[in-house]
């Protein structure tokens, strides 16, 4: 397959119009920016095209609107957020992303400035991939960026078919994720070792599959592990799980034995009554849980398994946390492994990734989001990957127009 080619090999982009298809899905409350990480990490690419003096115009989809002009989802929200991330610099706006009134206000964009569009997904055209819609876009720009890594197992019109019709390149903060995460899989130091957490194993099959073909040691926690606890026999008492899974979770166990891969499960477990905030607990050993208790947590056996092994490794791959991490204290076997993993880190012995919503979350509430290698900015996207998927958007750039 062809390599993609890359922002910085395109030369002269002054007056050229640039296409930007950024991933601004941020979370907003009551219309303000929650959250700005995605766009301040897009700036990168948009401060790169202004200093080149190219015009800029930004596409992205904000929720899931369906195919319908929603005001809760309009682009105008980030635009605080994107003017502070671009220091002062002024970012235009217009209230549609297609069409005469956008391809005018185009027209008149001067070198250096950014015009931001709204909502591709107020147009049902967008998700469904439509060469039409593709075409309105294309209309707009001389060349295409995709900066939205975040976006791209998503199969769209800005994302895939806009690929055909214009140059196309990969963005700054897209190549930073891909060498990163690519480097991790694909060419790490050894032993890797990989943390998969989070509720369910059946949303998560793919991915331990793919990964044990890939790590030295795997390390299953959340309440996805209670699946495969109830497989070895232990009484889980009123422990989530997903009984029609447990077959499934054995196939894995066996995989692990088969391919000599060291698959670490909970020994013991923090465990309450109820799941809510600062109620009784109880730590036992897994074989040893009441029926009216459930697992809410990795235990202290368990977390100095999981740091010993933190420090046989080299390179660590983690998504999703340990326990139900929302609610205190079962967040601490997520915040006392996640320190663990930016200590080692810090020392050089150690490079780390992590990527997921639920994931970066924990990082943010253990304080260490800035003191992994790299935490990806995608949610979906970075599932994908790790299940070993090809990206339609990685696709497109690739098989794109030159
Ligand atoms: C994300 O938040 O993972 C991306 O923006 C994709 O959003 P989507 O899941 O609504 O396609």
């Amino acid at each position: 397959m062809p390599q993609m080619q890359q922002l910085k090999d395109i030369k002269n982009l002054s007056h050229k119009t640039v296409i930007v298809r950024a991933d601004f899905n941020v979370p907003l409350d009551k219309g303000m920016v929650t959250d700005a990480t995605r766009i301040n990490r897009g700036s990168a690419t948009i401060q790169y095209l202004l200093q080149q003096k190219a015009k800029v115009v930004i596409i992205s989809h904000l929720g899931r609107p369906d195919g319908q002009p929603n005001p809760a989802y309009s682009l105008q929200h980030v635009i605080p957020s994107l003017k502070k991330s671009l220091h002062g610099h002024d970012v235009f706006f217009v209230d549609d992303c297609v069409g005469t009134k956008v391809e005018e206000k185009v027209k008149g964009l001067k070198n250096g400035q950014v015009l931001l569009l709204e909502n591709l997904r107020f147009y049902a055209a967008e998700e469904k991939n439509d060469p039409l819609f593709a075409q309105k876009l294309a209309l707009l720009g001389d060349i295409y960026v995709n900066d939205a890594f975040s976006c791209a197992h998503r199969a769209h019109a800005s994302i895939d078919r806009i690929t055909q019709l214009l140059p196309s390149v990969a963005g700054l903060l897209l190549s930073e994720e891909i060498n990163a995460l690519e480097q991790i899989l694909h060419n790490p130091k050894r032993p890797l070792m990989a943390i998969v957490g989070g509720a369910k194993i059946s949303s998560k099959l793919l991915l331990l599959q793919n990964l044990l073909s890939k790590v030295d040691y795997l390390v299953v926690g959340g309440a996805m592990a209670n699946t495969f606890l109830l497989g070895q026999g232990y009484k889980i008492g009123k422990s989530l799980v997903e009984p029609t899974m447990v077959a499934t979770a054995l196939d894995v166990i066996k995989l692990a034995a088969n391919t000599r891969k060291t698959l670490l499960l909970p020994v013991d477990a923090v465990l309450a009554k109820a799941l809510v905030p600062h109620t009784p607990t109880r730590i036992s050993a897994v074989t040893d849980i009441n029926s009216d208790e459930m697992i809410l947590d990795i235990g202290p056996k368990t977390i100095d398994l999981i740091i010993k092994t933190i420090r046989l490794s080299k390179n660590v791959v983690w998504n999703g946390p340990l326990g139900a991490f929302e609610t205190k204290p079962f967040d601490r076997g997520t915040i006392t492994v996640a320190q663990a993993i930016a200590d080692a880190t810090k020392q050089g012995t150690l490079t780390s990734v992590a990527g997921g919503g639920d994931t970066v979350s924990a990082l943010v509430g253990a304080d260490v989001e800035d003191k992994f290698s790299y935490v990806s900015s995608a949610g979906g996207a970075f599932l994908e990957w790790l299940e070993g998927k090809e990206l339609p958007g990685i696709i497109a750039l690739k098989n794109s127009r030159k």
